[in-house]
């Protein structure tokens, strides 16, 4: 790839972008704002605001630039106006506009399987891109461990690559999932879902920002080099660049449809004040890891704390009431946490009395502060009988992907004799453990109603699926009215 060919691209669309600044809008761009480092998109319920605290959202910036060999860029699958991941209602006009020669749309992770029938053909069928589609799903074919505690066996094989074997000779599963969101990562305590590229570790505020930087930049060129298709390995100071504009990028919801602007009358929403939200390994952490020594504060939120006492009685004032009853559900109702794995197991407990700030800890951001995977059980397969775990399972819409066995074995070193059903082992496959088999790290809750669906593999289709999952899996007990307060407030971040 000539750099100079990408650099003209992107040049191009930079003028182009002007000339729309001089016109208008373009494609639901405001490029009159993007040039002071603001950009706003309408969402499902309301305004998207994308902030960028370096001055500028740049697009001549090499993550919009060509950098592999099958046209993708980095904004292929993260892009601002859906919250830097992707949404199936815009996937699926992009396949529409270009009759599937988007390059979002190539089989080495975009089709269901690489070689699914008719994933080249002109048009491409859109029934090889049924994941993408109407998931927003990636396929990640991740290798399996040579010291694995473990030995893995298909149970079902829906599109044929379940268990594929690569020219180096190791085996590896196709799990799928959704593209988490490239923005609000300076809040990130793993990078991935299975916290695969934390190479240095985030847990230590000594060194957290050169440690971000770091492993931000080696996930960088990953993704050129395996979604992207690249040969050539790119250079430390386009890394750089990428690492620095993802990092100064933050994007959160600005308005509502029915609350209005989520920053009137004092309220703390949206990306600007977002970009001065402080963060540092271990703040506020619910299992006592400040190193400040400061107790856990279970209102993580506290972004709509001057809505709580309105007392005017218009349609906005009563939608704001909600959000902050809401925020104060997050922040306080009772959970009963419970077979979490890396939660009940890791502290011996069988029931933690927690809220939802339990495990989202971090102030105003939303992930958890320290790294802690845990299987919450968004992977694991319903088995038909009663229980929290099925019953919260019910209420989702899981995509139709493999389903493996891992049999854990002592022989293989593993702790115990047992075998996990599973549509994705998540941080075993790193760390080859049985310990791990569905751990995944807590997402930063930020920007969500422009990025459905949730959960790694899309498993929720609404927050309002978010809610009922967790009202079952952790037997909250909520109101139909509390849980709608619950989405009104997850809607605003
Ligand atoms: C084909 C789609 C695709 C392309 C192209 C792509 N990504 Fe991603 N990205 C994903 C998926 C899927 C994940 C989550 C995978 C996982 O957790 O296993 C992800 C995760 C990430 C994350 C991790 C965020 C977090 O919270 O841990 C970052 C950062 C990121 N991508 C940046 C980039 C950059 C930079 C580029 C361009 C060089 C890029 N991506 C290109 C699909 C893509
Ligand atoms: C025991 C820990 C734990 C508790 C308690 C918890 N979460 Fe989560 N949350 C997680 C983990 C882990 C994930 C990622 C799961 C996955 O994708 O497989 C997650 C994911 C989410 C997501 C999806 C974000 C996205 O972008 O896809 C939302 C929304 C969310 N949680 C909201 C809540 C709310 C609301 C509550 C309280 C009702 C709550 N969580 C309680 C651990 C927890």
């Amino acid at each position: 790839m000539d750099p100079n060919a990408s650099f003209k691209t992107s040049l191009s669309a930079w003028i182009l972008g002007i000339f729309c600044f001089a016109v208008g809008l373009a494609g639901g761009r405001t490029f009159a704002t993007s040039r002071v480092g603001i950009e706003l998109f309408s969402d499902p319920t309301g305004t998207l605001e994308v902030f960028s605290s370096s001055g500028a959202l740049d697009s001549r910036n090499p993550f919009f630039h060509v950098l592999g060999t099958n046209g993708r860029t980095c904004e292929s699958c993260h892009v601002a106006s859906d919250a830097y991941t992707i949404t199936p209602p815009h996937i699926q006009q992009r396949f529409a506009a270009s009759n599937g020669a988007d390059p979002l749309f190539r089989p080495v992770d975009g089709s269901n399987c690489p070689d699914s029938p008719g994933v080249n053909s002109n048009p491409p069928d859109p029934a090889a891109y049924s994941l993408l589609l109407n998931k927003g799903l990636i396929r990640v074919g991740m290798a399996i461990p040579a010291n694995a505690q473990f030995t893995v066996s298909v149970v079902s094989d829906p599109y044929g690559c379940a268990q594929t074997t690569d020219s180096t000779g190791r085996v590896r599963l196709s799990v799928y999932r959704r593209p988490l969101p490239s923005t609000n990562l300076r809040f990130l305590s793993a990078v991935m879902f299975d916290g695969r590229e934390t190479l240095k570790p985030l847990n230590d505020p000594a060194t957290y920002r050169a440690n971000l930087e770091f492993d931000l930049a080696d996930q960088a060129r990953d993704a050129i080099m395996t979604h992207e298709q690249g040969v050539t390995p790119p250079t430390q100071d386009l890394l750089k660049q990428i690492v620095d504009f993802e990092i100064a990028t933050y994007s959160a919801q600005q308005a509502d449809n029915s609350a209005g602007p989520l920053v009137s009358q004092g309220a703390k929403g949206g990306p600007v004040y977002l970009s001065s939200v402080p963060y540092y390994p271990g703040i506020n952490d619910s299992l006592g890891g400040n190193p400040t020594g400061a107790e856990f504060n279970p209102n993580t939120f506290t972004l709509f704390n001057v809505w709580q006492n309105l007392t005017s009685h218009t349609p906005s004032a009563a939608a704001r009431a909600s959000v902050a009853r809401g925020q104060a559900i997050f922040d306080t109702a009772p959970l009963l946490i419970q077979d979490v794995k890396g939660l009940n197991d890791a502290l011996g407990v069988a029931t933690i009395n927690g809220t939802c700030s339990t495990c989202h800890d971090a102030i105003n951001s939303g992930g958890h502060s320290l790294p802690v995977p845990l299987d919450i059980g968004i992977a694991s397969v319903a088995t038909g009988s009663s229980g929290p775990l099925n019953e919260a399972l019910g209420e989702l819409h899981p995509p139709l992907v493999p389903v493996y066995d891992l049999t854990c074995s002592t022989n293989l070193g593993g702790p115990l004799n047992f075998t996990v059903r599973t549509t994705d082992p998540g941080r075993a496959l790193v760390t080859g453990r049985c310990a791990d088999i569905g751990k995944v790290k807590g997402p930063v809750l930020r920007g969500l109603a422009g990025h459905a669906p949730y959960f790694q593999n899309g498993a929720a289709d609404t927050l309002e699926q978010v809610v009922d999952f967790y009202n079952d899996r952790f037997q909250m007990g909520l109101t139909a009215n509390e849980k709608a307060d619950l989405v009104n407030f997850l809607r605003s971040l």
